[in-house]
């Protein structure tokens, strides 16, 4: 009976644990920078692509609030943290290279968050990690596609 009462306590692996919380604090500031470069665009008359920034900090947080609900269920609260600085951008393009570099970085996160998720036999949260990592590819290719046209798919490390 205690052993039921205990089950909101799981005992969660460490890096695991990390890994959710990183996550979290990611999604924040990619929310926070998306909602700042919406209203940025916003001012500047540029409508469509304040709507596209709109639509972008909709989806990251969507991504909060799954990463939340999987953390709630092992246990993991929430408890906030330093959320990654807002970049502005003194242009669109500018605006998109600095996101494409902050979408390359989440990519980079969720691959390895979703591997060792699997190597500890968390196929939930692995599943999660993996699902977002595919979104957050998409995400990257539409800005791509927004810097250098349909053409642009490829997606390489680090070049800006
Ligand atoms: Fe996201
Ligand atoms: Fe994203």
């Amino acid at each position: 009976m205690s052993r039921a009462s205990r089950a909101g306590t799981v005992v969660v692996d460490l890096r695991l644990r990390g890994y959710l919380q990183e996550a979290v604090l990611h999604e924040l500031g990619a929310a926070q920078q998306y909602v700042a470069q919406g209203c940025l665009a916003e001012l500047w008359g540029l409508d469509e692509v304040a709507a596209r920034f709109r639509r972008d900090a909709a989806e990251e947080l969507g991504h909060l609030e799954r990463l939340t609900r999987r953390s709630l269920l092992l246990g993991v609260v929430p408890r906030g943290g330093p959320v990654p600085p807002v970049r502005l951008g003194r242009t669109v393009e500018e605006m998109l290279l600095i996101d494409r570099a902050l979408e390359q970085e989440v990519v980079r996160t969720y691959d390895d968050a979703a591997h060792h998720a699997a190597q500890v036999g968390d196929e939930a949260s692995a599943a999660l990690f993996l699902e977002l990592l595919e979104e957050e590819l998409e995400h990257l290719a539409s800005i791509e596609q927004a810097l250098w046209g349909p053409s642009a798919t490829v997606t390489e490390g680090s070049s800006a």
